[in-house]
């Protein structure tokens, strides 16, 4: 196949074979959500850039290097904006929940997303794609930290659902706009000195978002971190509160949680908690989450706060495989309607049978083209069908049907062939388990 017509690096087709995985998430995931009282949304793939640059920060590593921007066409004024495919979801939720008037309702305004593709274009490896998908609630309108609480609760409650084992969760608060500034200051003082040693990112990091200095991986700068002041320890009096407060009401939910203090998260946005859900194994982040109460003023509109998640459902379904989770399997077909003969009447019966099956909701297949009586039953066999419905010269002639009920995998099955007539087939199988 040449290079242009394979799917960009990166990205990924969602094959059939996959789809048990989505669908077992997609339906526990809501379930839940449902349960705490979420309302699903949807937003569009495209915003205007300003809507993540502004609320991300500038200095983030999706703001500068990772999104897909371009000029859109120029309007009737010659005017063009600049778009942007979704980096998260987050941004676009406040967006349209001040858009929409949404403050205007009984708050908080619960709201999830299932499925929603973001792009990032970060350098492809295991479990980092440039399409990735999303579930993610927001719950927008309520500081207070039983909220925090409940959200932890619930994705822990989804985790445990999906049947996902030793999956651990850090918590950390990273202060307000009250708090913030003097402990970044401080940790400035503190990195000013040891500057020169550090790592590139890390010099650029210290003028532009200080705090991701706590994020980096290279060995070099790891001692330096050890020894760095934390926010956790620099946190006003109301944040310290509000984080003593999530921790006690998260005990109800009955969450394994840790306390780790270098977590920054990877946009500006966040105030106060911050958690990210990893799999004990590997460390790989099957979620990241926190608070954003200043995110509505940045849009303008009236102070809010918000606090919410997004799960990477590729990342989820990673750790699904590697703990042996199987979802539930595609339901097979109840009938698989062969014809034995190559007339027209033999094959208009079949299609009309097959077609009142699945009008009937009945699950059905059969064959096409011309193929031989044998190839068709390999063909039922195959297709996993509980039961193999033949239409022959004889039942054509009598207004009957042959039934054999199919052992997959056993070729003998003609031990179990009966006769019923043809205005029996529906009663006969919806009353009948194979
Ligand atoms: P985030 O941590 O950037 O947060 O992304 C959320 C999750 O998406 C990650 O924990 C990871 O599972 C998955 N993810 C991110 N990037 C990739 C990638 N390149 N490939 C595969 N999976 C990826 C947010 O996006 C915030 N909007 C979450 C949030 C909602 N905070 C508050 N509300």
């Amino acid at each position: 196949m040449p290079e242009n017509y394979r799917a960009l690096q990166g990205f990924k087709d969602i094959l059939p074979e996959e789809q048990p995985y989505w669908r077992l998430i997609e339906n526990t995931a809501s379930e839940v959500a449902s349960l705490y009282g979420y309302q699903r949304i949807e937003t569009p793939l495209l915003e205007d850039t300003t809507v993540f640059r502004r609320t991300s920060g500038e200095g983030t590593d999706i703001v500068e290097h990772e999104m897909y921007s371009f000029d859109d066409r120029a309007d009737k004024e010659g005017r063009r904006q600049n778009i942007s495919l979704r980096p998260e979801g987050t941004a676009s939720v406040v967006r349209a929940y001040l858009e929409h008037g949404m403050f205007k309702l009984a708050q908080p305004v619960k709201l999830f997303y299932m499925s929603m593709p973001m792009f990032r274009r970060e350098r492809p490896q295991a479990g980092r794609l440039r399409e990735h998908h999303q579930f993610g609630c927001e719950a927008l309108g309520e500081s207070d930290p039983a909220i925090d609480a409940e959200i932890i609760g619930m994705l822990y409650q989804i985790y445990t659902r999906l049947g996902l084992k030793n999956i651990r969760v850090n918590i950390n608060s990273i202060g307000d706009s009250n708090c913030r500034p003097q402990y970044i200051e401080k940790l400035k003082a503190y990195y000013q000195p040891l500057l020169t040693d550090c790592c590139d990112d890390c010099q650029i990091r210290f003028h532009k978002n200080p705090l991701r200095l706590l994020d980096c991986k290279k060995p070099q700068d790891q001692a330096k971190i050890a020894a760095a002041p934390r926010i956790t320890h620099n946190l006003c009096e109301p944040c310290q509160e509000h984080f003593a407060s999530v921790q006690r009401y998260l005990k109800f939910y009955g969450v394994p949680y840790d306390i780790d203090t270098l977590i920054v998260r990877g946009l500006d946005y966040y105030t106060r908690t911050v958690f990210e859900f990893t799999s004990e194994i590997d460390n790989v982040a099957l979620n990241g989450g926190g608070r954003y109460d200043g995110m509505a003023e940045i849009f303008g509109g009236p102070q809010t706060p918000g606090i919410g998640f997004g799960v990477g459902i590729e990342r989820v379904i990673l750790e699904l495989k590697r703990q042996g989770i199987e979802p539930p399997a595609e339901p097979k077909p109840r009938a698989f309607v062969v014809y034995f003969g190559k007339t027209q009447d033999m094959k208009d019966a079949a299609t009309q049978l097959t077609a009142e099956l699945r009008q009937a909701g009945i699950k059905a297949a059969t064959s096409y083209g011309e193929r031989s009586n044998k190839a068709q039953m390999k063909q039922a066999n195959a297709s996993g069908a509980e039961f193999s419905i033949i239409i022959g010269e004889d039942e054509l002639a009598n207004g009957t049907l042959s039934i054999k009920q199919m052992q997959v995998g056993q070729e003998k099955t003609e031990n179990k062939q009966v006769q019923i007539k043809r205005d029996e087939i529906i009663p006969y199988l919806t009353g009948h388990q194979a």
